[in-house]
């Protein structure tokens, strides 16, 4: 095992040194871009400022032929916007790819210094995130890139669910971990072909009583996997996100989805199609009456410890914690949205 005091020494000389902490930035959507479709491309400025993180693709949904075009996309759109306080990511070709070499050499030399965090797909474990790290740091020395590049983990194999913990441990270039619900479906033979969501014939009957209908609810596939890689994140000081959900034409169930992983610790989702946008944005933003409330609990007790009563509900110095989680968010969001700053009176 590496010294703890190597941990955060660059892993080449001349590479910027790794964060101790993750910088605060609100993520809450992380919308998906097909870099190789030039209309595409000439709307990202516009598209920056609706969201909180702009994605080039360029791995699954990329057609094999426009691999290259979209790796050059994605460098002439990175070049041509200003991104503000907007995130700049992308998704790379996984590991064992073709592509992945040059996507990297490629974006890290002609716009390494505005990229942000790049997403890693397929990771199985501790030693994908590790040749990825030696290799952004070689490539941030060569070209002189002065904050370091994050790693995102996509968490979509049976074997990377079962490294999760050691996957959020492996590096301080870690940023946080995606849900990717297709390609975990797939590699532990669910039977859905749906991209997230709920499945009608997952779920539970009540016993059946004399002359009742049963009542039927349908459970949530995903439950199982979001906390265990919320609790992975939270453990290191990384931010879990829910991926991709892929019925356009049900924003309900979209939402649906959005909302568990939102309550279960998620602090956001992709989102593949605009108008999924907005439902990131009302689900991921903490909801103006918990704000209000949240804030009388901190207000009610200004040293976090003790307790108190308000409007019957008992406080103390964990319902302080989780008051200031709701705050603390709210405050971030804020900071980058000026009608929910009026709404949370911030
Ligand atoms: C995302 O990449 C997924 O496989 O769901
Ligand atoms: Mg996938």
């Amino acid at each position: 095992m590496k010294l703890a005091r190597n941990v955060f020494k660059p892993l080449a000389i001349g590479a910027p040194a790794p964060y101790r902490e993750l910088p605060v930035r609100l993520e809450r959507m992380i919308h998906f871009v097909p870099p190789h479709l030039e209309k595409v491309r000439a709307k990202v400025p516009e598209l920056a400022r609706q969201v909180d993180v702009v994605l080039g693709n360029l791995e699954d949904a990329i057609p094999v032929e426009a691999k290259e075009a979209a790796r050059e996309g994605f460098i002439a759109m990175a070049k041509a916007t200003e991104f503000g306080g907007t995130g700049l990511w992308t998704r790379i070709n996984a590991l064992n790819s073709p592509w992945v070499l040059d996507d990297l050499t490629r974006i890290v030399a002609e716009v390494g210094h505005k990229l942000d965090v790049v997403m890693l797909p397929k990771v199985e474990g501790p030693w994908d995130i590790h040749y990825l790290d030696q290799l952004l740091a070689q490539l941030e020395a060569r070209y002189k890139v002065q904050k370091p590049i994050l790693i995102h983990a996509i968490l979509e194999t049976a074997e990377g669910v079962k490294n999760v913990d050691a996957i959020a441990e492996s590096s301080p270039r870690m940023h946080g971990m995606s849900l990717g619900p297709a390609d975990l479906a797939a590699s532990r033979a669910m039977k859905t072909t749906r991209v997230g969501g709920g499945h009608p014939d997952y779920k539970v009957l009540s016993d059946p009583l004399e002359g009742q209908p049963r009542a039927v609810a349908q459970q949530d596939l995903w439950h199982y996997t979001i906390a265990k890689m919320v609790d992975a994140c939270a453990a290191n000081g990384l931010k879990a996100f829910y991926g991709p959900f892929g019925d356009f034409s049900d924003p309900q169930a979209c939402e649906a989805q959005f909302r568990n992983a939102f309550l279960l610790g998620c602090a956001g989702a992709w989102t593949l199609h605009p108008s999924q946008i907005g439902i990131a944005k009302a689900v991921f933003s903490p909801d103006a009456a918990e704000v209000a409330f949240a804030r009388r609990i901190l207000d009610a007790m200004p040293d976090g410890s003790g307790a108190v009563m308000i409007d019957g509900k008992m406080q103390d110095d964990a319902t302080w914690k989780q008051a200031k989680v709701i705050v603390d968010l709210a405050r971030t969001v804020a900071a980058r949205d000026p009608d929910l700053a009026a709404a949370y009176g911030l």
